[in-house]
């Protein structure tokens, strides 16, 4: 089929880059009003992941339309320690956001056993996700609007064919069409944090590192097992604690674990003990081309080797991946 080509849309030269807490209060009062203007008094479907980009469209457009906006939280079982539960408290309990949560684990989780090739586990995860969603939004039939966290640079990275961000309706084409809201898609990511903060959500959601849409699902490497991910999900959770105390968290800019499918022999307690390395990966880099190790101080290894090995269960060796990109990717997969 022959691919539509569209013109992309060209950031306002009369926005200013917003660096200001005052450029941000100005930019959100036009965005509040022009939401407003387009939705009235009709209701806008947004999948909120808890990243950065979802998590201040949802800010706005509370503040802009309160109960007319639905979030959807689809866990697919493939998220961080705490991630799901913190979007709950802070957009449920604390915004007071209208937010259906689906736990879809099993759907995901039962659809990617077996399968080790990541590309095939890259398309099962974003395929189902949009199967969830979407099954979802077509139990509303009132809602006419779709948020999207869509910003600047998925606009001038896209190859100017129609992406789903570009058009209205449902992204697997389901009857339903619904007319795109998205406030920040003339704004960089440095500025979506600027605007995030003058809307009082928190650094732990604002300043957070990037985190790949299929989540743990790439760093659980090869056939994902529940056991693995499970380990992995605690590792993971310590090292981010770690980094947090040494003040690691604040200069690097991706830190995460991934295990393999593989398990080496160790001794625990005077017996055999077999279980799964863990990988330690940590990278600084500008736009993700290119990526730099950053060195982590050999006391604050040591402690993270201590507790993984101590507290996780299955896991018996820590590794240090000190691999640049080129050559290695930034994910393992
Ligand atoms: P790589 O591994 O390609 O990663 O060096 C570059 C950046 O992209 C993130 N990443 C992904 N993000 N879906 C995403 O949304 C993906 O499938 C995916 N794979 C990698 C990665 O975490 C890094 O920040």
């Amino acid at each position: 089929m022959e691919k539509e080509k569209i013109v992309k849309p060209v950031r306002p030269e009369t926005l200013e880059r917003i660096t200001t807490p005052e450029l941000a209060q100005k930019f959100i009062d036009e965005q509040v009003a022009a939401i407003q203007a387009q939705v009235g008094d009709k209701k806008v479907l947004l999948a909120l992941s808890g990243g950065v980009d979802s998590s201040v469209v949802a800010a706005l457009l509370i503040k802009a339309i309160g109960k007319q906006l639905l979030c959807v939280h689809v866990n697919h079982g493939l998220m961080r320690k705490n991630e799901s539960e913190g979007v709950i408290e802070l957009f449920k309990n604390g915004l007071d956001a209208n937010l259906v949560y689906i736990d879809a684990t099993d759907r995901f989780l039962d659809l990617l056993a077996g399968v080790a090739d990541p590309e095939r586990k890259r398309k099962i995860i974003g395929e189902e996700f949009i199967k969830v969603f979407n099954e979802e939004a077509l139990k509303h039939s009132e809602i006419k609007f779709l948020g999207q966290g869509t910003i600047y640079p998925d606009i001038l990275e896209s190859d100017g064919v129609k992406a789903h961000h570009n058009v209205g309706g449902l992204p697997n084409g389901e009857d339903m069409i619904l007319e795109l809201v998205e406030p920040v898609k003339f704004l960089y990511k440095d500025e979506v944090r600027v605007v995030g903060r003058a809307l009082g959500l928190p650094s732990s959601m604002v300043d957070r590192q990037p985190f790949p849409g299929p989540g743990l699902g790439v760093r659980c490497l090869g056939a994902i097992t529940r056991d693995r991910l499970e380990a992995l999900r605690e590792a993971d959770a310590i090292l981010r604690e770690e980094f947090d105390n040494c003040g690691l968290a604040k200069t690097v800019w991706q830190y995460f674990i991934s295990v393999p499918d593989f398990k080496s022999v160790g001794v625990k307690d005077g017996k055999r003990y077999e279980g799964w390395p863990a990988i330690i990966r940590a990278v600084n880099t500008v736009d993700a081309m290119t990526a730099t190790i950053e060195e982590i101080p050999y006391s604050v290894l040591h402690k993270i080797t201590d507790r993984i090995t101590h507290e996780v269960d299955g896991i018996n060796r820590v590794v240090l991946d000190l691999t640049p990109k080129p050559i290695g990717t930034i994910e393992w997969e």
